[in-house]
């Protein structure tokens, strides 16, 4: 192992980013962040405080950063969605590597350039797929792995997201309207989940994608009748409308904080009279929910083929009680299901000598740490220190590259949609043998 850290500047001092950059703190000896570059001065001063990087160090932006010879051995990017391609290009071409936050491009023309620019440079690229490192996912790929379920002939996944994360994220936040945020829904939030079907699916690719979804609950049409427009101001079912920004906010301070009071950021000891204040002031997460110019799909179904034969079939489901992410595969020998929140699968087996037919063994994860996308935040940082240090990537490595097949799938998926479901052709042949993961 080599004796010095690797070397890191933040591009985007913002929530993913500092997640990912702690690491440092915890591991000194593996990652020392050694730049920041945000056009935000409070988020530029609170990482320059953070991992204490000399003022030199800090940048107004990736581009100011880019003009700059390289001083370190990678970035951190964690930009918006629509950020990605604009803040990478320039480093990726000054040689940093990189750790990229998902999804990595918002079209199949910015992926296509942005890997034409990695192979040109050789940069080593590893894409933020957090939950290819949630023990609960790991785990059942080594299942798969060791053909414990034979051939798989059907994979169903499904995420619910609750309500109060699609009211905060997809109705009220930064990712409800494409024209400015650039993602679908798909893109933003599940592009996990398509990702992780095409790593379970292995070596096998889709032929064809497609896709159905709307949006059903919160439009204009279907407020309540005398409903105002911004809760705790005009608003007279501001305590009965579950939805409320006083229900969902107000009450539980703490309920997505970083995203409901960024105004408060930089605030020590907010109390209610700030955040009253803050909703005052025009904050968006006061608007009425069924009012708020979203325009991304709450509910969405994808169905996929793929080349072996085998089908599958993702569920995004917004507004539900609780957050979900279903799991059930099914394949020659057995099958696997289970609830990535409970952090326990069930393996079944074929048993035709059993009088019900199967056996069933239950894998528990409970012990392990499933903090931060079921475990994944922490594990994701480690394994991308070790990529950039040995060259080696493990089971859950994504590297650009091996993130290509779920970006496509679901671009594929959300051209579908908007052509009311018809099948789009899943066309890999454009890309090299290397965008095909090997069985690891
Ligand atoms: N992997 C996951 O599970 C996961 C979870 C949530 C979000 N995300 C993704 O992480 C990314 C970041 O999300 P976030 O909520 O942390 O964002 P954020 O808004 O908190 O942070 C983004 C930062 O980028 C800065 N910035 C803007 N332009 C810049 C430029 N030209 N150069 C440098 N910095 C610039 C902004 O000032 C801001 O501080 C998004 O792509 C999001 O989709 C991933």
């Amino acid at each position: 192992m080599n004796a010095s850290p690797v070397t890191a500047v933040i591009v985007g001092g913002g929530h993913r980013s500092v997640i990912y950059a702690d690491y440092s703190l915890s591991h000194p000896d593996e990652l020392e962040i050694v730049g920041v570059a945000d056009p935000d001065p409070g988020r530029r001063e609170m990482c320059r405080a953070r991992y204490g990087i000399p003022a030199e160090n800090c940048f107004e932006s990736a581009e100011a950063l880019a003009a700059r010879p390289r001083f370190a051995d990678a970035v951190i990017n964690g930009t918006m969605d629509h950020l990605h391609y604009a803040t990478s290009v320039p480093l990726l071409e000054r040689g940093y590597d990189m750790l990229l936050e998902k999804p990595f491009a918002v079209s199949k023309e910015e992926m296509d350039s942005l890997c034409a620019v990695i192979r040109a440079h050789g940069n080593r690229v590893m894409i933020c797929h957090v939950l290819r490192y949630a023990p609960f996912y790991l785990s059942v790929k080594k299942r798969l792995l060791a053909g414990d379920i034979g051939d798989i002939i059907n994979i169903q996944m499904a995420e619910h997201v609750s309500y109060h994360h699609l009211s905060t994220s997809y109705v009220r936040g930064k990712w409800a309207n494409s024209d400015v945020c650039k993602t679908t829904m798909l893109l933003a939030k599940s592009c996990h989940d398509v990702d992780l079907m095409m790593w379970f699916m292995q070596p096998t690719l889709p032929t064809t994608v497609s896709s159905v979804g709307s949006i059903f609950q919160f439009k204009p049409e279907n407020a309540p009748a005398g409903a105002g427009t911004r809760c705790t101001e005009d608003c007279p079912l501001v305590d009965s409308c579950r939805y409320s920004s006083k229900n969902l906010y107000l009450l539980h301070p703490n309920r997505w904080e970083c995203y409901a009071w960024a105004d408060l950021e930089h605030k020590k000891d907010a109390t209610d009279e700030d955040r009253l204040n803050s909703f005052r002031n025009g904050n968006p997460y006061n608007r009425c929910i069924y009012k708020c110019g979203n325009n991304v799909v709450d509910h969405q179904s994808v169905l996929f083929n793929f080349d072996s034969g085998a089908t599958g079939t993702f569920n995004m489901v917004g507004g539900a009680a609780l957050s979900m992410r279903k799991l059930h595969i099914v394949g020659t020998l057995g099958e696997i299901r289970g609830v990535m929140e409970e952090n326990r699968y069930t393996l079944s087996r074929i048993a035709a000598l059993e009088e019900s037919g199967y056996t069933d063994e239950t894998v528990d994860l409970s012990g392990e740490n499933t903090d931060g996308h079921g475990g994944g935040d922490d594990a994701l940082t480690a394994d991308f220190v070790n990529y950039l240090r040995t060259g080696k990537q493990s089971v859950s490595c994504t590297s650009i590259e091996h993130s290509i097949a779920g970006h496509l799938a679901v671009f594929l998926a959300d051209r579908s949609r908007e052509a009311g479901g018809a099948a789009m052709p899943f066309d890999f042949s454009q890309y090299s043998a290397a965008a095909e993961e090997p069985a690891r």
